[in-house]
């Protein structure tokens, strides 16, 4: 049997650069090794608000930025999360055994309660789901940016609580974090990681974006006061326009932007960000041209899955001494 890998995103906007070169990149280099799953966390999404007309939309594209980013139907599975009741079957399970001082713990748990007038109780439980994804497929590696490392290691502890109360059951799942992009950070403020959900429109570089926008984003990205690029002494604006030009072409780094000036230091990053989009920008036109491709996908998909997750829950409620 293949190692089996599990991933996901929320449906929560268009996804943008730190997304693909955090993730979604990584995936599809990685997918024809594995048995691979990769999910649209619509679950995740809705503990917070969404419009849920917008978040219909919003799992279609994210679906098709999936195959547009070079994840191949026919090798992995495209899956929505609340098409596969027993995600939130097994979730309510490890909710059982998950202790509310290590989901109190989460930092991202933490920052988006703080933003919040009042806060779900899905917020909290949102690792335990998480924890779910995962476990639910026996997947060995997991795949994801450096912001989800925390959620990895609570997973891990759930795991490791229900086999120690229940005898051995789940596998245990490593993080995969990718060499160069594991964390990028937003281009109007290198002190915050780029996000879907922060406001300023220069923030973020979408990956639908077209070239004169990724030109103009990327022209008006935080620097620093140096006249040109030290590599002994980067700001964290430069360093981090220079990761994001490394992870769209290894050929480029510190070395090869090394006394250049920083205007000229974008266009040459904004270059390999154009030229990194272009092909998922065109796949995706063509997978959207056909109404009922994505659509099809995602069926096919949770057929295929369904018999894994299933079994897991079944399993897991036996374990429990639960009646099944
Ligand atoms: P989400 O939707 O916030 O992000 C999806 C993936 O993109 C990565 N990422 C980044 N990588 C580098 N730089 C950034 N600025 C950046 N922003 C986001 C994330 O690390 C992630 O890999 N909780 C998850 C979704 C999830 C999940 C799962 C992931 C639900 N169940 C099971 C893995 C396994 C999330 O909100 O991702």
């Amino acid at each position: 049997m293949k190692v089996r890998v599990f991933s996901g995103v929320q449906p929560t906007g268009q996804l943008h650069i730190g997304n693909y070169l955090g993730a979604l990149k990584n995936w599809a280099e990685i997918q024809a090794e594995y048995e691979s799953i990769f999910c649209i966390v619509d679950l995740h999404a809705i503990t917070l608000f969404q419009d849920p007309e917008e978040l219909l939309a919003n799992i279609r594209q994210t679906a098709a930025l999936f195959i547009a980013c070079g994840i191949d139907a026919q090798l992995s599975s495209i899956i929505v999360q609340s098409s596969v009741p027993a995600h939130t079957e097994l979730a309510w399970l490890l909710n059982c055994v998950t202790p509310v001082g290590w989901l109190n713990r989460m930092t991202q748990f933490k920052s988006k309660a703080e933003q919040q007038e009042t806060v779900g109780a899905g917020l909290l439980n949102y690792p335990v789901l998480m924890a779910a994804d995962i476990l639910l497929y026996q997947a060995s590696i997991v795949p994801v940016g450096e912001d989800q490392s925390q959620h990895l290691e609570l997973t891990r502890d759930i795991a490791q609580r229900f086999n120690s109360l229940y005898g051995e059951h789940f596998v245990m799942p490593a993080t995969k974090l990718p060499t160069v992009g594991a964390r990028i950070m937003g281009l109007d403020d290198p002190g915050q990681k780029m996000s879907k959900s922060a406001a300023g429109t220069n923030h973020a570089i979408g990956l639908l974006d077209e070239p004169k926008v990724v030109q103009k984003k990327i022209a008006r990205a935080t620097t620093d006061s140096l006249p040109a690029v030290d590599p002994e002494n980067m700001g964290p604006g430069v360093a981090n326009l220079i990761a994001i030009a490394e992870a769209c072409d290894p050929s480029l780094n510190k070395e090869v932007f090394a006394g250049l000036r920083y205007g000229d230091l974008k266009k040459r990053v904004a270059e390999a960000v154009i030229a990194r989009l272009e092909p998922i920008q065109q796949k995706f036109r063509a997978v959207t041209a056909d109404r009922c491709y994505v659509d099809t996908v995602l069926s096919e998909s949770r057929g295929r899955v369904m018999p894994i997750a299933e079994d897991t829950v079944r399993k897991t409620k036996v374990a429990m001494g639960l009646y099944v």
